[in-house]
């Protein structure tokens, strides 16, 4: 039996610490439900929660005290610059904030690591069902500890889609509304949780065939997009190009209805 090389250690330690940090900001965003939260508005429809501010600050902890040194890119925070570091953490605290705010149970706490540049990490854990998803780069997806894989659909009058709309919806003609009317008359089911990295999770799982959405930021997508790769399934912008979590746009799917999806988002220009 080999022992495992410096990489596999740090993998196994990065994705340790992130889960204590993602377990830890999870009870953090419970124990809110319990005692209550104030709720600030952003802009009209964009709020911010205690529990978001609270949840981060658990989580930024957790890392510091592991890896003092890491970039870390936060929502709420910002970009925290440790200019030599080749490992940036990516975390939204609490995705799915409006959700929260009303008492609907469908958030979770999302953390990614990327290694210059490269997602390598992803944890997603969402405190209301107990459910952790977890993945490293090259060792493929679990949930609560058991392995997931994408579903086999291969057809959109199977599939149930997912997909969200950004807050600047009332503002822009750019509002995704154009692409879910198309989808609907598509497709077997359409669903709006509110919570992208918890639909990423989905599409990992099987739950979901697959999602996009158009204006996403990079903490809504980093650790998820590394979980759903590592499920076996396959994410890129609308135009079919590779994925990057500094992009807005994201088609994540099973795969065998990628191309499909694609064909759909481009049946026409979207209004910029
Ligand atoms: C939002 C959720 C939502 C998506 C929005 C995101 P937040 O994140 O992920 O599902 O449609 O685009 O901004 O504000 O709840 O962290
Ligand atoms: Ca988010
Ligand atoms: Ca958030």
């Amino acid at each position: 039996m080999s022992l495992p090389d410096e990489q596999d250690v740090l993998l196994g330690t990065l994705i340790s610490v992130a889960t204590d940090a993602a377990r830890q900001a999870g009870a953090v965003l419970v124990e809110c439900t319990r005692t209550g939260f104030r709720i600030e508005h952003k802009q009209i429809i964009n709020l911010v929660t205690d529990a978001d501010h609270q949840a981060e600050q658990r989580i930024i902890d957790v890392i510091h005290e592991a890896f003092p040194t890491h970039r870390v890119l936060a929502e709420e925070r910002g970009l925290t610059e440790q200019p030599l570091s080749r490992y940036k953490w990516v975390i939204d605290p609490l995705d799915g904030t409006t959700n929260f705010a009303h008492g609907f149970p469908a958030y979770c706490v999302s953390i990614g690591v990327e290694c210059d540049g490269r997602g390598i990490i992803g944890v997603i854990y969402d405190p209301t069902r107990d459910e952790l998803f977890t993945a490293q780069i090259g060792q493929g997806a679990r949930l609560n500890g058991v392995p997931i894989s994408v579903s086999t659909t291969d057809h959109l009058d199977h599939a149930l889609l997912v997909t969200g709309f950004a807050y600047d919806i009332r503002e822009t003609p750019n509002n995704n509304l154009n692409h879910f009317v198309r989808f609907a008359l598509k497709v077997q089911g359409l669903r709006r949780t509110g919570t992208a990295a918890l639909d990423l999770c989905y599409v990992a799982a099987g739950r979901f065939d697959g999602f996009w959405e158009v204006k996403l930021n990079p903490w809504d997508m980093a650790a998820g997009v590394v979980i759903l790769r590592e499920a076996g399934g396959r994410v890129t912008d609308f135009a079919g190009n590779p994925h990057s979590i500094y992009g807005q746009q994201l088609v994540a799917s099973n795969g065998p209805i990628h191309q499909s999806m694609l064909d759909v988002l481009q049946e026409d220009v979207s209004p910029s």
